[in-house]
C-alpha cells in the first residue's frame, strides 16, 4: 500500500494526549521523540485544539495572491520572538533549506560569476530534496541520487583548519545546524563558530543556520543561535514552528532581505491560514520567558536524572546536546538502534541518531513526574540489554 521508504516499528497510534500516546490496542506510550522535535506542546493541546477549531471554521486557505490576516500574525509573531526582518513560509523544513541555497546562489551571483559554492558540514542533515541532499554530508544519503547539484563543498564539523583552507571568495555561503540534530547532538565549538564569523565577513559571504531541530525553544532560547556570538543572515526553521501542523519558515535579516523579488519563489499552501493560525498559538505559548525558563529547568533535571544514570550504567558514554535536545551517546557495545526497541517494548519512545546516540527528546511541557517516569525504564532497558 504505502510505498517502502521506512523502516517502521509496530505499533499503530491513534490518539495523543500531552506526553502519551495510545495504540489500537489502547497501551500507552511515554513520548519522548515528539515527532522529533515536533510536538513542542505535547499532544491535544487545548489551546492548539481551540485554534485549529476556530480557524476551520473562518478560513483554511487563501492564495498567496492575496495577505491573510493569520500569515501576518504569525509572520509578526515569529519575527518579533527572533529578532529577523523577514520571513517566507513554506511546508518543511527541507523546503525552507532549498529556499536558503537558493538566497545563497543568487546572492554570489549578484556578486561575482564564480561566487556560487556553498560549504556544508559532514555529519548534517539538511532535507531529502535533491538540493538538500547536496550539502546533507551523509554518504548513505547522497550515494544513490548523484550527480547531486554541484558547487557544494564538504568541511567536517568543527574542524577550524579544514573550514580555513576550504574557505575563499568563491564561497557565497556556509550553512550548518549550530547542533546537529541527526548527525548526533554535536555542539559547534566557540572556536569554530568563532571563525566562520571571521571567515564569512573576510570573503562577504552569508551564514545560514538550520535550526530546524535545535531551534523555537527546545535548547531553552527562542532560537540555539541567540546564544552565540554569531547572528546568521538565514535561519531555517521548521519542525516545533507548528507544533504538529506542516510548517516550514526561512528568515532572514539584513542584506539577506531583498536577494529575493516577486516571482523569485513561491509555495501554493505555504503560510496557509490553517497552518500560520497555529503557529501564531504555538509561538505565543513556547517564547515566554516562563515558558523558556522552564525548559532549562526541565533540562538541568533531566540531565542530573541521565547522569545519576551513568553512575549505575557506565555504558552511557556522554550525555549530549543542549537544553531539551538531550540525548545520551552510548558505548560501542550497545547499539542505539537496540536500545530504542528495547525502549518501545516497555513502552517509552525514544528515537536513535548518528554516533550511537539515544535521543530523549520530550516535548517541551515535560514534567519532572514524566522524567522520573522514564528512569526506571532506562534502568531497566540497560540492564535487559547488558545480559
Ligand atoms: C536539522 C534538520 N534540517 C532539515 C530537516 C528536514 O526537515 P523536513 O523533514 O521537515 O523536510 C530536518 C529533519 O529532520 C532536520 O533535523
Amino acid at each position: 500500500m504505502l510505498l517502502n521508504v521506512y523502516n517502521r516499528f509496530p505499533v499503530n497510534f491513534v490518539k495523543g494526549e500531552g506526553l502519551t500516546l495510545i495504540d489500537d490496542k489502547g497501551d500507552r506510550y511515554l513520548d519522548f521523540v515528539s515527532g522529533i522535535a515536533v510536538n513542542a506542546l505535547g499532544h491535544a493541546h487545548p489551546k492548539m485544539v481551540e485554534t485549529i477549531q476556530k480557524q476551520a471554521e473562518t478560513l483554511l486557505h487563501v492564495s498567496n495572491l492575496y495577505y491573510n490576516e493569520a500569515q501576518n500574525k504569525a509572520a509578526e509573531k515569529l519575527l518579533e520572538a527572533t529578532k529577523y526582518e523577514r520571513v517566507f513560509f513554506c511546508n518543511s523544513g527541507a523546503e525552507a533549506n532549498e529556499l536558503a541555497l537558493k538566497i545563497a546562489r543568487k546572492y554570489g551571483k549578484g556578486i561575482s560569476p564564480s561566487k556560487n559554492v556553498i560549504l556544508y558540514m559532514k555529519n548534517s542533515f539538511h532535507g531529502r530534496t535533491t538540493g538538500t541532499l547536496a550539502v546533507t554530508g551523509q554518504e548513505k544519503y547522497q550515494a544513490d541520487y548523484r550527480p547531486l547539484i554541484p558547487n557544494t563543498v564538504e568541511v567536517e564539523f568543527n574542524n577550524v583548519a579544514e573550514l580555513k583552507a576550504k574557505f575563499n571568495d568563491d564561497i557565497c555561503a556556509i550553512i550548518l545546524e549550530p547542533v546537529q540534530g541527526e548527525g548526533g547532538l554535536a555542539s559547534a565549538s566557540s572556536e569554530f563558530i568563532a571563525e566562520i564569523k571571521a571567515l564569512s565577513e573576510k570573503h562577504n559571504s552569508l551564514v545560514i543556520f538550520d535550526e530546524i531541530q535545535c531551534g523555537l525553544s527546545r535548547t531553552g532560547t527562542v532560537l540555539y543561535s541567540d546564544q552565540l556570538p554569531l547572528k546568521a543572515d538565514v535561519v531555517t526553521l521548521a519542525k516545533a514552528l507548528g507544533g504538529g501542523v506542516p510548517i516550514g519558515a526561512c528568515i532572514t535579516k539584513g542584506r539577506a532581505n531583498e536577494i529575493l523579488v516577486p516571482g523569485d519563489h513561491g509555495s501554493t499552501y505555504g503560510g496557509n491560514p490553517f497552518v500560520c493560525s497555529v503557529a501564531y498559538t504555538v509561538l505565543s505559548e513556547i517564547t515566554t520567558p516562563e515558558f523558556l525558563a522552564n525548559v532549562r529547568k526541565m533540562s538541568d533535571y533531566a540531565r542530573q536524572k541521565l547522569s545519576e544514570l551513568q553512575v549505575k550504567h557506565p555504558e552511557i558514554e556522554e550525555i549530549r546536546g543542549q537544553g531539551l535536545l538531550l540525548g545520551f551517546k552510548l558505548k560501542e557495545n550497545l547499539a542505539a538502534g537496540d536500545f530504542v526497541k528495547k525502549a518501545l517494548e516497555h513502552k517509552l519512545l525514544l528515537v536513535a541518531a548518528g554516533g550511537n546516540v539515544v535521543r530523549y527528546f520530550p516535548a517541551l511541557i515535560v514534567t519532572e513526574k514524566e522524567i522520573d517516569a522514564t528512569i526506571p525504564i532506562l534502568d531497566q532497558v540497560f540492564t535487559e540489554m547488558k545480559k
